[in-house]
């Protein structure tokens, strides 16, 4: 295996708190990094690096760890700009679009959803994710489920089954019909999947049925995930606690004991403002949380709907605007945060060791991420210790 060597770096996140000023982020700066095609193999100063096969000089860039975008619904055909456009003249969202964006993924092939989603990856990566997460729950049929998690297979490991989205229009006047057909045969045809997941909210399934889907899932060899009060509190962050979901996901409305359950709990608060920025909604507090002890991931939630976002830099700026956390707080969220909501050691950070997934910036300082919003910082994405 070759061995390359990555040096001048003017400053590096590494996010191990026994490194470099001993700060959650491990900060070093002149450092150096040497990593082979899968692992980090030594870090430290630049003036201590050991030889490599290669070596690549970062020019005083800022180095972090690769993204890792623990939320996205990648799998689709068609988009929604005309229910975007709206909302900023006024409507509020509502979560009716899904079934728009279930008949155009329905009726499309096989190849035009690989396209369609390839699409969306590129742009991911480019941004600097090394490790996404994504989501079925545009067909809401057995088969069409199935199918989901199969091409989304072809994209990541980590695969979630997301049957319970809405209750699809064949079965409005049978809600009950649906969750026991979600937890029954659908699970069972989407068992290769990683995780389950429910969207637990107004309009979509209320917190009985959710833990039916999510029992089902544990069942069928799932780990759990959750959204959970995008659109009202209706109690749902209780219920991911109360089954050791890895991740609650937006909890754009949370109440002071949610904030406590969330802080005694293994559950991972996954921030999504990309969701509160393309609805106009309030942005929940992610200081708050954050004061509170509760571990915070931030994640794009790449969907037709609400967060039509490829770019975890955008969402790292959003953070930092308008969610109060500190630019080294973001970044850890949107890499070892992500990491730990997919219940993951081995990437979003640089410890010997880890993967070799990591981002050179456009930059002297990972604070650009945020200062200069809507910027092409990315300069190289190695994944695997690979360009
Ligand atoms: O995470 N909240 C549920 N699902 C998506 C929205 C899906 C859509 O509107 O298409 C979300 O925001
Ligand atoms: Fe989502």
């Amino acid at each position: 295996m070759v061995s390359r060597l990555l040096t001048n770096i003017g400053e590096l996140l590494t996010n191990n708190v026994e490194l470099g000023d001993h700060s959650p982020v491990g900060r070093l700066r002149d450092a150096a990094l040497v990593v082979d095609d899968e692992r980090v193999l030594w870090v430290g100063d630049s003036s201590s690096a050991p030889d490599a096969d290669e070596r690549y000089d970062a020019r005083g860039a800022a180095v972090v760890p690769g993204f890792v975008d623990s939320h996205t619904h990648l799998i689709f055909a068609g988009e929604r700009s005309d229910e975007f456009e709206a909302r900023m003249a006024g409507r509020p969202y509502a979560g009716r679009g899904i079934a728009r964006t279930v008949e155009a993924t329905r009726a499309a092939s096989d190849e035009q959803l690989r396209q369609e989603s390839g699409t969306r990856l590129g742009a991911l990566r480019a941004g600097g994710v090394t490790t996404v997460e994504v989501k079925s729950g545009y067909s809401l049929d057995v088969a069409g489920e199935a199918r989901l998690v199969d091409l989304a297979s072809e994209i990541t490991d980590e695969v979630t089954f997301l049957g319970a989205h809405v209750v699809p229009r064949e079965f409005t006047h049978d809600r009950g019909a649906y969750v026991e057909l979600v937890a029954g045969e659908m699970m069972r045809r989407c068992a290769g999947a990683k995780w389950t997941d429910v969207f637990c909210d107004d309009g979509a399934f209320d917190v009985d049925e959710a833990r039916v889907v999510l029992n089902a899932g544990r069942a069928a060899g799932h780990e759990l995930r959750l959204h959970a009060n995008q659109l009202r509190d209706i109690g749902a962050i209780s219920l991911a606690v109360e089954l050791d979901c890895a991740s609650v996901d937006h909890c754009t409305y949370v109440d002071d004991e949610d904030v406590e359950r969330l802080a005694g709990s293994h559950t991972v608060a996954t921030l999504l403002p990309g969701a509160e920025f393309s609805t106009r909604s309030p942005y929940p507090s992610g200081r708050r949380l954050r004061d509170a002890g509760v571990t915070v991931a931030l994640a794009t939630d790449c969907n037709p709907g609400t967060s039509y976002v490829t770019s975890m830099s955008f969402v790292i700026a959003l953070a930092v605007r308008e969610m109060g956390l500190s630019v080294d707080e973001a970044v850890w969220s949107a890499t070892r945060g992500g990491a730990a909501a997919l219940r993951r050691d081995d990437v979003g950070h640089l410890s010997v060791g880890a993967r070799a997934d990591l981002v050179i910036l456009n930059a002297p300082r990972v604070a650009h991420l945020a200062y200069r919003p809507g910027a092409s910082l990315v300069r190289e994405v190695w994944r695997n210790g690979v360009e």
